[in-house]
């Protein structure tokens, strides 16, 4: 098909630009080239995370982090390389703001990163008010925007965003395979992958351009192309539509579960600031044995156990056997909401 940046096929050559204008507009990002693409969310956390902290670095982080943001963290830390400060949130996931004020005020902090919307929980954090107070205080503000990416607006330079990095699978409704790292101009991150960028072939070092330089090695432009299509369908839909949709799935769900005999739900009981996915659980109950029976006997597909964010558990109250996950996403309609909600019932009342 033609590499791009390597041969001279021109419709190749503009497809990355046109993916990454696309996901710039939706970020308000005013110089795509801060976008750089990658392999997916934890992909683009590492490189943001490994390419700016520094030896010495004090980093502040909350305790609702996925091992994407804390696995890499924990491993600096265990190195000697960072301090790190994890701030307790309150059983819903949210984070004090003021706590944070407080940790800020307490010593020179190089980082902090915070997830915008939890995948335990479902809380979406108030990205505004804690951008500001991280900007007051001359921090970087990075933010793992995995569950919230195409479903909440973000907006980089309201929120005071440095690095933003997301996958393009989830409420992107882009392929696997596909994520993204936006770099303010304030910040500059060392690459985590060096090698061929099909620019600047003559140098010896990495180019310091953006994107380029985080671009080394054929990207996934398959998955590119799936993205730009996906990034389309958004914007001709329009966030603040997907969001509103979004908020109605929760209201519906969540309507229906606070009449099911001991259903136990980890997070925001009211929909706002809160986004579709929703931790259950039952008394005495294997989660397992809950997963099995939506699934054999109603063919709904959840997620069981930590979901890959075992301090979120500790933080709901949910660790160590986890929950099951029910996801709804943007193409069901309240028929499937009402059947999954039946479907639950159906097998609480069974498990006793
Ligand atoms: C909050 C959060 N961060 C990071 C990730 C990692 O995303 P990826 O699988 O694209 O690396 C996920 C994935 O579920 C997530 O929910």
């Amino acid at each position: 098909m033609g590499n791009p940046g390597r041969s001279n096929n021109p419709e190749m050559n503009r497809l990355p630009f046109r993916t990454r204008s696309l996901l710039a507009r939706l970020l308000n990002v005013s110089d795509s080239s801060r976008v750089a693409f990658g392999h997916n969310a934890t992909h683009m956390i590492n490189l943001g995370i490994r390419g700016l902290v520094r030896q010495g670095d004090r980093i502040i982080t909350t305790s609702m982090e996925h091992n994407a943001v804390s696995r890499p963290l924990r491993y600096l830390e265990k190195l000697g390389i960072i301090e790190l400060v994890i701030l307790p949130c309150s059983t819903t996931g949210l984070l004090d703001s003021e706590d944070l004020r407080h940790a800020l005020k307490q010593q020179k902090t190089a980082m902090v990163i915070v997830n915008h919307a939890s995948n335990v929980t479902g809380t979406v954090n108030d990205l505004t008010a804690i951008g500001s107070i991280v900007r007051d205080y001359d921090a970087y503000f990075m933010v793992d925007c995995a569950q919230t990416v195409g479903a909440f607006p973000i907006d980089v330079e309201k929120d005071c965003i440095d690095v933003l990095a997301g996958p393009g699978h989830k409420s992107l409704l882009g392929p696997t395979g596909t994520g993204f790292l936006y770099v303010s101009h304030r910040t500059n991150p060392e690459p985590l992958i060096f090698g061929g960028t099909g620019t600047r072939s003559g140098l010896d070092y990495q180019p310091d351009e953006m994107p380029d330089c985080y671009e080394s090695g054929t990207q996934n432009f398959h998955g590119l192309a799936g993205l730009e299509a996906a990034l389309q369908y958004i914007h001709s839909r329009g966030i603040a539509a997907i969001t509103q949709r979004k908020k109605e799935l929760c209201t519906w769900v969540l309507d229906g579960f606070k009449n099911i005999p001991g259903l136990i739900l980890y997070g925001k009981t009211t929909p706002e600031n809160r986004s579709p996915v929703f931790s259950v659980g039952k008394k005495d109950v294997d989660i397992a044995d809950i997963a099995n029976a939506l699934l054999d006997d109603y063919g709904i597909i959840t997620r069981t156990g930590l979901h890959c964010a075992p301090w979120a558990h500790q933080t709901a109250g949910s660790y160590p056997m986890g929950t099951v996950r029910l996801s709804p996403g943007l193409f069901h309609t309240r028929e499937d909401i009402d059947m999954m909600i039946e479907a639950v019932d159906s097998v609480f009342r069974k498990m006793k």
